[in-house]
Parts: C-alpha cells; sequence; structure tokens
C-alpha cells in the first residue's frame, strides 16, 4: 500500500465539501479519474456509503495499492480500479457509458498531467448524468496569477519536470467547463493554498 502524506492530511477536508452533494438516503455512482494511492477512494466509501466508487489510474503500481487499500480496509462499496488514461478520447475511458456518473472526483491531477484538458472536459461533460458533480481539488491560478510564493515556486518546480505541467488556471478550466455542459457553481478555498472547485452538469437547454 502506497502511503500519500497530502493525501492523508487532506482526505477528511475534501471528504466534508463532497458531502455537501451526497444525498444518503439514494445509490449513486462516483468516479475518480487519477486515484494515486487509493486512500481518497477508500474514505469517500467509509464516509460516504450509499456511493458506489470507482477508482481509476493510469500506473499499474496505483491500481495495486488501490487493491490493497480495498482488501485492506474491507469496504463493500469500492470497485475493482479501471485503466483510465485521461489523455485518451472519453469513449476510451472503460467503456464507461454515457451519464453513468452522479460524481467525478480529480484531485491534484490537473497540474501533474499532459493531458489536453479539453479533451477531459469533454468527457467530464458526456459522462456525468444531469445535475451531476464534479469536484476538482488542487492548486490553481487564478486569472493569470498565482499565489501565495510556494504555489509560484511549485508551477516552476512542474515545469521544470514537464513543460506541460503546471498550475491550471480557474479561469480557463470555467470556460472548457462552458463549453461541455458544465458550470463552475462553488469555490471553496482549502488550507495548503488550495481550492476545490465544484462543477455541475447542466441541462443541454440551460445556458
Ligand atoms: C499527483 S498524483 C495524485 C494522486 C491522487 N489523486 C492524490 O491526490 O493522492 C497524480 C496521479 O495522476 C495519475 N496520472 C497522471 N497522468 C494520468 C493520465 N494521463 N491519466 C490518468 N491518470 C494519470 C498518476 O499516475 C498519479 O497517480
Amino acid at each position: 500500500m502506497l502511503v500519500s502524506p497530502m493525501a492523508e492530511r487532506n482526505k477528511e477536508l475534501i471528504l466534508e465539501v463532497l458531502a455537501d452533494y451526497v444525498d444518503d438516503t439514494s445509490s449513486a455512482f462516483g468516479l475518480e479519474l487519477g486515484s494515486g494511492t487509493g486512500q481518497h477512494i477508500v474514505h469517500f466509501a467509509r464516509g460516504l456509503p450509499s456511493v458506489t466508487w470507482q477508482p481509476s489510474e493510469i500506473s499499474p503500481v496505483s491500481q495495486q495499492s488501490i487493491r490493497a487499500y480495498i482488501r485492506a480496509t474491507k469496504v463493500t462499496n469500492v470497485q475493482e480500479p479501471l485503466t483510465i488514461d485521461v489523455s485518451q478520447p472519453w469513449s476510451q475511458w472503460a467503456g464507461l457509458a454515457q451519464g453513468c456518473c452522479d460524481f467525478i472526483v480529480i484531485i491534484n491531477l490537473l497540474h501533474m498531467t499532459e493531458s489536453d484538458l479539453e479533451g477531459m472536459f469533454k468527457g467530464i461533460g458526456q459522462l456525468l448524468k444531469t445535475g451531476g458533480i464534479c469536484l476538482v481539488y488542487g492548486p490553481f491560478a487564478m486569472n493569470g496569477i498565482i499565489l501565495p510564493e510556494c504555489n509560484v515556486q511549485l508551477d516552476e518546480t512542474l515545469q521544470a519536470r514537464n513543460p506541460e505541467w503546471g498550475l491550471r488556471d480557474v479561469e480557463e478550466l470555467r470556460q472548457l467547463a462552458n463549453t461541455n455542459a458544465l458550470w463552475l457553481e462553488r469555490m471553496v478555498a482549502m488550507p495548503e493554498y488550495t481550492h476545490c472547485l465544484i462543477f455541475r452538469r447542466r441541462q443541454l437547454s440551460e445556458r
């Protein structure tokens, strides 16, 4: 089982935001993209038992860790991890059906993937049901500005590792959302200069 200290610190705080959107009297389906170690998804599964959780990862090592967390915690509402590469078109995201998700959760992925965000947001818009929620957590730029200094340094370090990595701008994400039947409904400031962005899937007729 891999252990991410950061995941250990933020998992409960993210769960508290997510819980605002979960009706614990009806069943739901939640997909996580880039699940990493598996620490988040088993924590969400325990805290939100009405949701069937679907982890996914590109990395086989992370998939092994997710399986180990499922076994160790004995959660019964987490499915086996799927192989999903978010840089591929959503039609290749493990055969998930259009409109199958009530929730999509993306934690600390956007600034560490070279995927084209346009394709990813298209996938989110296609997979979410009308009214469904996508929670995106991480550090972000706001209108081209990165604050504070530690996030500027993080951005520089990421870009030195991979020129396509780096903090994403909330305004860019808002626009991508708008073109994919999603709107940025809420932004929650979190510790360590991070935010939760809550996108909701709107009806196609809504503007
Ligand atoms: C910084 S880690 C975050 C993991 C986890 N969500 C967390 O917060 O602990 C980024 C994760 O995204 C995965 N990843 C990177 N590129 C990906 C891609 N193209 N498709 C799916 N997952 C990807 C990596 O394998 C890694 O586990």
